[in-house]
């Protein structure tokens, strides 16, 4: 089964030219931005595209706000970031996003500590093989991908709209494109476990939460995105066919990070409406031709009413959520 999948995400990574023939279209100047006074939450940015995309915007002067699961791959990204750009506003938070009580307090707690945030980055993800259950009983790659995208963002929205320009970007996948909406079966209880599928059903998750967030949120420009398949340790692990299959095609995580960067700062960006599907600095369709993944308004409603269940049913109390997350 997974080798069949790993033919159709070649097929579908086949439908994009590579970074090299998009690039030819891209602004140059589009990127030539000083960001010295904004700060921007980067999840995942010990690693990838996550750290690609860290690094070029703290070599703009961005303040840097990485959030990571683990301390020591934290630091060392954060030296690496600093060394390279010459920035020293580079902050480590260490949060597990597959926890979500702790995406909550975290969450909280930031936004009493910050007067302003203006781009929130969610790249963090994951592709667990296995039906794993987190602490609080929730599957993994949905409690990561899906419900700790959610918390994170909802609970920064009132931060990013009081401050100047706010953006969110969310990393999703072009593997989304083979799954529809599923509102049935959001932790994979009933259906077989197949991580690949699953995490595609994730990111689609993530397409349709942008959507309705936009719509919702005006003073905030939100966007998704599919950074093109790109040669980092989360292919080559959870994927280890596909990497094999496009490892000459592969990019590398600089360019996958490219539009991430773009739609993060570049004036452009905002020229487009919230919401959209991005890759390579373009907006395109979040359904292949003729598709069957459009969903009604009634399964995004379900699901939007879904994930705001589950996200209530682990919100700590206030009082845990005072208390101060690493920060260096
Ligand atoms: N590379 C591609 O071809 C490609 C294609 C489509 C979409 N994407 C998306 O791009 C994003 C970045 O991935 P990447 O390819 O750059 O892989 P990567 O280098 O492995 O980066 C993934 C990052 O997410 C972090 N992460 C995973 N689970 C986490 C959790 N529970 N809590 C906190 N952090 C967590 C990882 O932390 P650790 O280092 O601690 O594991 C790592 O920093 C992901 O959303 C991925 O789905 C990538």
């Amino acid at each position: 089964m997974s080798f069949v999948i790993s033919v159709l995400l070649f097929l579908i990574a086949m439908r994009w030219s590579g970074f090299e023939n998009a690039s030819k279209s891209f602004v140059a100047k589009d990127l030539d931005v000083s960001l010295v006074g904004r700060s921007f939450m980067i999840t995942g940015a010990n690693s990838g595209i996550g750290k690609a995309t860290a690094m070029a915007i703290a070599k703009k002067g961005g303040t840097v706000h990485i959030v990571c699961r683990n301390k020591e791959r934290a630091e060392r990204a954060r030296e690496e970031i600093i060394s390279a750009s010459g920035n020293n506003e580079v902050y480590i938070h260490v949060l597990d996003l597959s926890e979500t009580r702790k995406v909550w307090e975290f969450a909280e707690a930031f936004k009493k500590e910050h007067s302003s945030l203006n781009v929130l980055i969610n790249n963090a993800g994951c592709m667990v093989n296995q039906r794993e259950m987190n602490s609080d009983g929730l599957e993994k790659n949905f409690a990561t991908n899906t419900l700790g995208v959610y918390v994170l963002t909802k609970c920064l929205i009132p931060l990013l709209e009081k401050s100047r320009d706010p953006r969110v970007i969310t990393v999703s996948s072009g593997g989304m494109l083979v799954q529809k909406l599923n509102t049935d079966d959001l932790q994979t209880e009933r259906a077989p476990f197949d991580g690949t599928m699953v995490y595609a059903q994730n990111k689609r998750q993530q397409v349709v939460m942008t959507e309705v967030w936009a719509k919702a949120n005006p003073k905030i420009h939100f966007s998704v995105m599919h950074p093109g398949w790109a040669d980092t340790p989360a292919v080559a692990k959870a994927m280890p066919q596909f990497h094999q299959m496009m490892r000459n095609r592969l990019r590398s995580a600089d360019q996958g990070a490219d539009t991430v960067v773009w739609l993060a700062v570049s004036r452009a960006t905002t020229a487009f409406p919230s919401g959209l599907f991005f890759q390579d600095r373009q907006p395109v369709s979040a359904h292949l031709p003729l598709a069957w993944t459009h969903s009604s308004r009634r399964e995004v409603k379900v699901f939007m009413g879904r994930l705001e269940t589950l996200a209530m049913a682990v919100k700590p109390s206030d009082s845990l959520t005072q208390r101060s997350f690493d920060c260096h």
